[in-house]
């Protein structure tokens, strides 16, 4: 009958663990801080096969020959400061295979201390997240797309631009808005910046703020804010929230009517 008062031998029970270490989907070393430059003691065979390196071969060396030129330091400095206070770390490095080819590391290496030695160890293990991390850099990268795209200032004379709003504007949207706008009239230097609020969904309070953090901005920059699209249903709306008159702000119902007095303005 199988119980708690069956007794392995040590010997068993050390095969037994090395062997399933050795079945875990992760690569597995472990590293004797006793002896210089904490070298590797151990390897699994999901480490051999997650780095193309065979045990013989790095047994004695810091795992740091993994790292490349590509590898961020801050990351490393994390990992050696933790190592240091003997604390448990997590983090997510470039590593580099055998073969060149580089792999995203998720790492995490934790301190033992071993009661029947009288000493400390860390234990390693090593997950390719590489799929993973190039998911996530294709989604930061069409989430910049997005935002490029629906913040689209277009140039239209040597000193004005113009940003069409279509859709609706929350916090964040503002955000990317305003940080936009101010690279690119601090670029440009132009003298007018046209915002044309017909594509807006909904006048609300969002956009209203948005309106007067622009202009406060682009007022700093010494470039004036020109709202056009800024129809009568928007006027009673406004009313209700900050009052936009004593702003300062120029308003058109629409874009022609704005161009047509940018025009006269220059030709006076
Ligand atoms: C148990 C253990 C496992 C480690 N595994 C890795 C690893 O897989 N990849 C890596 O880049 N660094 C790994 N390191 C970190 C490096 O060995 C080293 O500690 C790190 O580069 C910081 O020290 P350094 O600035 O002296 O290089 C591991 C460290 C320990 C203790």
């Amino acid at each position: 009958m199988l119980g708690n008062d069956i007794r392995y031998s040590s010997e068993v029970t050390d095969q037994f663990v090395k062997h399933a270490i050795d079945y875990v989907g992760a690569g597995v070393v472990i590293t004797d801080p006793s002896l210089p430059d904490n070298p590797i003691i151990y390897t699994n065979k999901g480490f051999e096969e997650l780095t193309g390196y065979p045990s013989e071969e790095i047994l004695g060396q810091n795992c740091r020959f993994l790292q490349g030129e590509d590898t961020r330091k801050e990351d490393v400095a994390a990992v050696r400061d933790a190592i240091r206070d003997e604390k448990t770390v997590v983090v997510e490095l470039k590593n580099y295979r055998k073969n060149g080819e580089m792999f995203w590391n998720e790492l995490e290496i934790y301190p033992i201390f071993l009661e029947s030695e009288q000493k400390a160890f860390f234990v390693g293990v090593q997950k390719d997240v590489t799929q993973r991390k190039r998911n996530e850099e294709l989604v930061s990268h069409y989430l910049e797309e997005v935002t490029r795209l629906s913040t689209p200032i277009v140039p239209i004379t040597d000193t004005t631009s113009i940003l069409p709003l279509i859709g609706d504007v929350d916090d964040r949207r503002l955000n990317q808005i305003l940080e936009r706008v101010g690279e690119h009239v601090q670029k440009s230097g132009e003298r007018n910046f046209l915002l044309d609020l017909q594509g807006i969904s909904r006048f609300h309070s969002g956009v209203h703020n948005g309106v007067l953090r622009l202009h406060q901005l682009l007022d700093m920059m010494g470039t004036r804010l020109i709202v056009t699209g800024f129809h009568p249903k928007m006027a009673m709306e406004s009313v209700r929230q900050a009052d936009f008159s004593d702003q300062n702000i120029t308003f058109y119902s629409s874009v022609k009517q704005a161009l047509t007095f940018l025009e006269k303005e220059e030709n006076r």
